[in-house]
């Protein structure tokens, strides 16, 4: 007969125990939920448009979005029916599709700075791919990041040192975000080494208030690059088609040489894209770079269909607008209950602090309470807003942030 202790346990809580057993620490990576507050669950159902479901049915408005790739809302029709006629004349095959070219095409034809493209499955093999590139064409070594930016996980820039080496990152130089003279210095040092710099389009390291880039910043990138005949890089994996229908920097006018892109371009299908100018066609059609998934047909579908609806359906448009009206109520809620708290990054990639929160608890406690009343929401990453959200998403979210800021006034009477 089972215990009572068995009887209550949840779904998630059974599938943790027996993942304890068979995948080393229960679960790794970025969408480990150990870390979180108990709240989180590890193991999800299910998700259609703005909604997910957990392992025990639990519903929530997801506003992590798989932490990018979902940008038109989970299970988009247009999407999953481009993927599924794909399936059906085959997807692994002994060379790609036809759909390979009608991509790449697509893509030259929104991205400014693209005269070309090359697939792969995850962003970091994109980032990895563009540093290739860059030394390739430049016969060069050097490549330049913002100390504490996030690449991906390959030992030359996984944030965790274990079983790195010194020499992964031996060819690496390091600036601060928005810090010409700092960019500059890390240039002067790399001399006639340099290769590259490598960026992202906002500083959106994981667990800091998020900074807009400084167009004279990017400027100066674009400028040493120039002077240095080195690439510039835009590191687009998080940002891409979730801020501007193009790369995130031609709001403000600044090419890159070379591109990464993975997340959002396939609306949760695993795809990544290095986009390049023609002046680094050479360097890229020299390197081998490929993988046995990275010519599949249907990941590639679902990228040209998710293109046509981010344009058709003004997707840029909707993120922003629900995007503001998540900012405005709750930076309106924290104010009414009286925490000051600071709202950083673009509407669409959000992260929500308290000032003076040391080790994010404050945080901690107001992301659990939100989530236990279904908005889903990262106390530690920013978040990301889907274009499937509707008014009834909404306000069920600033519902939740709502009773979450009431929750921890009573918790924390005399704070703040
Ligand atoms: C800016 C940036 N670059 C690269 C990556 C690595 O992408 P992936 O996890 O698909 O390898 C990420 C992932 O979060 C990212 O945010």
């Amino acid at each position: 007969m089972a215990s009572a202790d068995e009887r209550t346990r949840t779904a998630d809580q059974a599938l943790r125990e027996r993942a304890r057993a068979v995948i080393p620490g229960g679960m790794y990576g970025h969408q480990s939920a150990g870390p979180l507050p108990p709240e989180y669950p590890q193991f999800m159902r299910g998700g259609r448009g703005a909604r997910v479901w957990d392992v025990d049915g639990n519903s929530y408005v997801d506003l992590m979005c798989s932490y990018g790739p979902i940008v038109l809302g989970h299970r988009h029709p247009a999407v999953e029916a481009a993927v599924a006629a794909q399936a059906e004349l085959g997807d692994c095959m002994n060379g790609p599709g036809a759909v390979m070219v009608d991509l790449a095409e697509l893509l030259v034809g929104t991205v400014q700075h693209a005269g070309w493209a090359m697939f792969a499955k995850n962003g970091t093999d994109a980032t990895t791919m563009c540093c290739t590139i860059a030394r390739a064409q430049t016969g060069r070594d050097r490549i330049l990041v913002a100390r504490g930016a996030y690449h991906g996980a390959a030992p030359w820039c996984t944030p965790r040192l274990d079983g790195t080496t010194a020499a992964d990152r031996a060819n690496l130089g390091y600036f601060r975000y928005n810090d010409l003279p700092s960019a500059r210095a890390a240039a002067a040092e790399a001399g006639d080494d340099l290769a590259g710099i490598l960026v992202s389009p906002f500083r959106h390291d994981a667990g800091y208030d998020q900074e807009l880039v400084d167009p004279e910043f990017a400027r100066g990138l674009r400028e040493l690059c120039d002077a240095a005949g080195a690439a510039l890089i835009l590191d687009d994996v998080r940002c891409g088609f979730r801020l501007h229908l193009g790369s995130s920097w031609e709001p403000i006018d600044v090419a890159p040489d070379l591109s990464a892109w993975s997340k959002a371009i396939a609306n949760g299908y695993p795809l990544a894209a290095v986009l390049g100018s023609d002046p680094f066609r050479d360097g890229a059609s020299r390197v081998f770079v490929t993988g046995s998934f990275w010519f599949s047909a249907a990941a590639m579908a679902a990228a040209a269909a998710t293109i046509k609806a981010l344009r058709e359906e003004g997707a840029i448009a909707a993120m922003r607008h629900y995007g503001s009206q998540i900012r405005d109520g709750i930076t309106g809620q924290a104010a009414a209950w009286g925490f000051e708290v600071n709202y950083t990054g673009p509407v669409q990639m959000p992260y929500l602090t308290f000032r003076g929160d040391r080790g994010h608890a404050l945080v901690g406690e107001f992301a659990a309470a939100a989530i236990r009343r279904g908005a889903f929401i990262h106390p530690r990453h920013n978040w990301f807003v889907s274009a499937a959200m509707t008014d009834e998403d909404l306000a069920t979210v600033l519902a939740a942030t709502d009773a979450a800021f009431g929750d921890l006034r009573k918790n924390h009477a005399d704070q703040q």
